[in-house]
């Protein structure tokens, strides 16, 4: 029996408005499957809305970012507890978007995950190496040292779940090789393991991210230690997604 039941999250990103993203989040509560737990994570405006929306479904929603800090002269940010506050029960943190768009780094990743906690959110911490650094072959050594920073001392399979998300696959319709995804999931495992105890790593969820869809969503979900996938693009069409989610072994 798996330890793991696979988390199957879209990320809609900066797209969608009210009426077709509420008929999204709709169709996707109406293909509810017990394959996976289903998850959609809406631009922040459009939160209150869509969690109306899902309330009494199956389909959790979370957000793509917060504040590390939990109230404040912040203008124009959201904290973790107005997250929770507004129907979230998960955050996106660390996105390599953000990373890039915003400059965020693993120290304030790592703030931005333990306000998530105190707000009660689950974390998605979001990890990945770009095609520079997988061509000079420093993929794992990447992936080290985004874990060690951006995760905080005290982790459990409960308030955290990481996202391998190779940077260069991220919309590009490219993914790694399900020997490559393997290998990053077991390093990834095993950090987990070293630092937090074997105990928490068997349970924990790491999701692959990263042009996944209908079409390859079988083969990466049914590699060993895959629990589940972060998926972009193909999110934001309901028959997509779920089939996706069908796609859990
Ligand atoms: P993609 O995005 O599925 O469009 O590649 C994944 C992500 O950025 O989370």
């Amino acid at each position: 029996m798996t330890l793991r039941i696979p988390l199957i999250a879209g990320n809609w990103k900066m797209n969608g408005r009210k009426a077709e993203s509420l008929d999204l989040a709709r169709a996707v509560a109406a293909g509810v499957t017990d394959r996976c737990e289903l998850l959609v994570c809406p631009p922040a405006i459009l939160i209150p809305p869509v969690a109306e929306a899902l309330a009494g479904s199956a389909v959790a929603v979370g957000a793509q970012d917060c504040h590390f800090e939990a109230a404040g002269a912040h203008t124009g940010d959201i904290s973790a507890a107005m997250l929770a506050d507004a129907g979230c029960s998960h955050v996106i943190v660390g996105h390599s978007e953000r990373r890039a768009d915003h400059g965020e780094d693993d120290s304030l990743v790592c703030a931005k995950t333990t306000a998530a906690h105190a707000a009660g959110l689950v974390a998605i911490v979001c990890i990945g190496e770009t095609l520079e650094e997988r061509d000079a072959g420093r993929t794992l050594q990447r992936i080290s040292a985004q874990l060690d920073g951006s995760l905080p001392d005290v982790v459990t399979s409960d308030n955290t779940v990481i996202a391998y998300e190779p940077v260069w696959a991220i919309g590009s319709g490219r993914t790694p090789t399900p020997e490559d995804v393997a290998e990053v999931h077991a390093h990834i495992r095993g950090r987990v393991a070293a630092r937090y105890g074997v105990g928490v790593a068997d349970v924990m969820r790491i999701l692959y991210g990263g042009s996944m869809k209908p079409s390859n969503a079988g083969t990466l979900l049914e590699i060993d230690g895959v629990d589940g996938g972060l998926i972009g693009g193909g999110s934001l069409n309901a028959k997509d997604f779920l089939a996706i989610a069908m796609s859990c072994p």
